[in-house]
């Protein structure tokens, strides 16, 4: 049940902090998964900074003794450890269930070393399934919905739903995709784009906790 899960969100993240050291530049993810992280990394009592990929990690992150530097005068992060929506056994991932797809991405193209950290429901033998969101400037709403139409299945705006950047979110389904980085790069490519959640070849490594036993694999 759910209880479990959390538990399972939790292992995974204090599994994935032992790998944090003092001196480094940390990069905190968002979600439920990587707050359970933020905690761990707080509770350790390091001396290291951080960077957030969202105001609500870098609030969590403060209220638990954690240095967070401004990520805008950061060009190279250490290590980020981020929660997924789903990832295959390619290290393909789908994030932004929580709106900070594009930070996320952003602070793990910045880190020399980038860990999943989930619970055993996101692994999953291709991605896909999950929403992929796309974040879209708002200005450029209607243009980028219509030109999306043809490249996935779905495409449901998140209501008034405005990113940490001002930004709107379209929530789209691609469904079993046969060519990924195509998808990445069409999606990429529709100006009023500003980001989205496929995460192709980010993650380095990830730690996935199914019913108390956390597994580490690596890219
Ligand atoms: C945040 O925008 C997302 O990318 C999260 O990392 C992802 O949605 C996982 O969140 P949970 O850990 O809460 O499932």
């Amino acid at each position: 049940d759910s209880a479990d899960i959390d538990t399972d969100k939790r292992l995974a993240a204090e599994a994935a902090v032992q790998e944090v050291a003092s001196g480094m530049l940390v990069g905190l993810g968002t979600g439920s998964t990587a707050a359970h992280a933020i905690r761990a990394i707080g509770r350790l009592g390091l001396d290291i900074d951080a960077v957030a990929t969202s105001n609500a990690s870098a609030d969590l992150a403060r209220s638990v003794g954690i240095r967070v530097r401004d990520f805008a005068d950061v060009a190279r992060v250490d290590l980020t450890i981020d929660g997924a929506d789903e990832i295959d056994a390619d290290f393909r991932a789908i994030k932004g269930a929580g709106g900070a797809m594009l930070r996320e991405k952003v602070v793990a193209c910045a880190s020399r070393r980038m860990i999943v950290i989930a619970d055993a429901s996101k692994r999953v033998a291709t991605i896909g399934a999950a929403k992929l969101p796309v974040e879209v400037l708002p200005f450029a709403a209607a243009y980028v919905a219509d030109r999306i139409t043809g490249l996935v299945r779905s495409a449901t705006w998140r209501g008034e739903y405005l990113t940490d950047n001002g930004n709107r979110v379209l929530d789209c389904v691609a469904g079993a995709y046969h060519d990924w980085e195509a998808l990445a790069d069409a999606i990429a490519c529709i100006p009023g784009v500003v980001g989205h959640g496929l995460f192709l070849k980010q993650v380095d490594a990830a730690y996935i906790a199914d019913r108390g036993v956390v597994t580490r694999t690596e890219r």
